[in-house]
């Protein structure tokens, strides 16, 4: 493995279990709200110093871009940390979170990480070495058609500019596939993108920690990662539509009538 994608899963692991054992005092836990439906709690706050502690120990000169506590430092070398993917399931109890730290290196993403604590599935790729499912191999699943192809969301929960756009694909998609999944961490759902599970993805409004981890592990399991308009400017657009190289072409074509100027983003 290589050494800073193991520096990376250590952080990983290390954030997953304070995670994980802080599911059964939920109830208890200090939380804020940081705009509508937007809330963090004491957990995401501690997962990511945890991971910040763990990678600074190791690269105290590469710089970090945190959710909750943003960017610091400057370097070729930037951490992009989500330390919570999923706070909403996780305030609620429900077992569908994750951890996502990713590297990007002079603008490109090298290593990735995303590990889900209540499965103990840690999936972590390195650009041009493949993505692996704990050591496994992952692929993107084969399905040629719509009709057979499962596709992973997530709804506009609190910025609902392009809910009409989105509303728009969502039926057409509810129509065309064998059904739409919302599990409620984006990070997770690239993952399972990756792993075959899902055949495509697409959401709006994305953050760069969201999704830089995810769609390293989405290409190098040999699947497609674009904006909705089929360009590479996702990380910055949040904009993001995946999945195997037979299903992401069809789904692009399904969301092109809806794009507005700013979804072309
Ligand atoms: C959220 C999750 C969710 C997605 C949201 C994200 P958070 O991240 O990834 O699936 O639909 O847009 O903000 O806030 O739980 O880290
Ligand atoms: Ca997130
Ligand atoms: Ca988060």
């Amino acid at each position: 493995m290589h050494p800073m994608l193991n520096i990376a899963v250590k952080a990983a692991l290390r954030a997953g279990n304070l995670i994980h054992r802080s599911t059964d005092k939920i109830d208890h836990l200090t939380i804020t709200r940081k705009s509508h439906a937007d809330f963090v709690s004491e957990v995401d706050f501690a997962a990511e110093q945890s991971i910040i502690q763990t990678l600074r120990a190791a690269y105290p000169e590469h710089a970090i871009l945190a959710e909750e506590s943003g960017a610091n430092g400057t370097s070729d070398f930037v951490w992009i940390i989500d330390p919570l993917d999923g706070t909403t399931n996780f305030l609620h109890g429900i077992p569908q979170f994750s951890v996502s730290i990713a590297l990007q290196h002079k603008g490109i993403i090298t290593q990735a990480v995303v590990y889900d604590p209540t499965k103990n599935e840690l999936f972590t790729a390195t650009r041009g070495a493949g993505a692996f499912l704990n050591n496994k191999r992952l692929r993107v699943s084969k399905r040629l058609h719509m009709a057979d192809a499962l596709i992973g969301t997530g709804f506009p929960y609190s910025n609902f500019d392009h809910m009409e756009a989105y509303l728009g694909i969502f039926k057409e998609l509810m129509q065309q596939t064998s059904g739409l999944r919302r599990p409620g961490s984006a990070a997770l759902d690239l993952a399972w993108t990756a792993a075959g599970r899902y055949d495509g993805f697409f959401e709006t409004g994305l953050k760069i920690w969201d999704i830089a981890a995810g769609s390293l592990l989405i290409t190098e399991a040999g699947g497609m990662v674009s904006n909705l308009s089929g360009t590479d400017t996702f990380l910055n657009s949040g904009h993001i539509c995946a999945g195997n190289p037979n299903i992401h072409p069809m789904l692009l074509q399904v969301i092109e009538p809806y794009l507005t100027d700013a979804l072309k983003a």
